[in-house]
């Protein structure tokens, strides 16, 4: 791998623990201004020294995130449709990758629908963004995206996974299941999980520590921290699992502590 792209990655999974807690905030490029997240910038701001990266758009990195805060950045670069849509997978490449290295970013985010009407599209997206990554020393981020009749179990997200780490894909944001470790087992990339929607801190901290128990290297998690009572407290739990390997109990004991 090459020295530039291998330093980015660096950046968001933490040589320290071969982890990483990345807080992802780019509901909005299909969602608008989804619940928690109004105005990003007020979000945000608390939990950014929590997090060891940020997952977002470039219009949000723009409006809503400080110049001078130094957080690696992982730009979503796809996008193109909306929630009014009944299929979302229809989407392109919405961000050139000389922009991505204007910004600065750590790695950039793309989201591939394996089963859709779109598949082909987002999976040679996918591809034409490793090529370019690649070609600029900066890491590719596929997001293995779910439609709404589709199961989320170990089968199809082995083969979502799988497809994109052939496609180059250098890490993987993908879903916790049963049987997760066969996912990890047959992926050759770097995988972490969403947290999904959102459900009561504990449970989402159990989700947290089924993953890593079960090999994945972090979470890449929006809802369950900015919409919970206590974000700064959530993100604190979250990272406790992740980087110290805290049990669900131990974690949950932070989460409450700083409320
Ligand atoms: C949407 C995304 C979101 O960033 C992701 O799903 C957010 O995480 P969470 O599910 O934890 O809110 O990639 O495709």
């Amino acid at each position: 791998m090459d020295w530039g792209l291998k330093n980015r990655l660096s950046r968001i999974i933490r040589p320290e623990t071969g982890r990483t807690v990345m807080l992802a905030v780019d509901h909005g490029y299909f969602l608008g201004p989804t619940s928690g997240l109004e105005v990003p910038g007020e979000t945000i701001k608390p939990l950014l020294s929590y997090a060891d990266s940020l997952m977002l758009t470039r219009g949000v990195l723009r409006t809503s995130v400080p110049a001078e805060f130094n957080i690696p950045i992982v730009l979503r670069v796809s996008g193109g449709t909306s929630i009014l849509h009944d299929d979302l997978s229809n989407e392109d490449i919405t961000t050139s990758m000389e922009e991505a290295i204007r910004l600065n970013v750590s790695a950039v985010a793309l989201s591939i629908f394996v089963g859709s009407a779109h598949e082909k599209e987002t999976l040679t997206n996918l591809s034409k963004l490793v090529t370019q990554g690649v070609g600029y020393g900066i890491p590719v981020l596929a997001v293995t995206a779910v439609g709404r009749e589709m199961t989320r179990d170990a089968k199809y997200l082995s083969l979502c996974c799988r497809i994109a780490a052939e496609l180059g894909a250098h890490f993987i944001k993908t879903y916790y299941c049963e049987n997760f470790e066969k996912v990890v087992e047959t992926c050759p990339v770097p995988i972490v999980i969403a947290g999904g929607k959102k459900t009561p801190e504990k449970d989402a901290l159990a989700l947290a520590h089924n993953a890593i128990s079960h090999g994945a290297v972090g979470v890449d998690m929006g809802r369950n921290i900015f919409q919970s009572d206590n974000p700064v407290g959530m993100i604190q739990a979250v990272r406790a699992i992740v980087h110290k390997n805290a049990t669900v109990e131990e974690a949950y004991g932070l989460y409450e502590k700083a409320k």
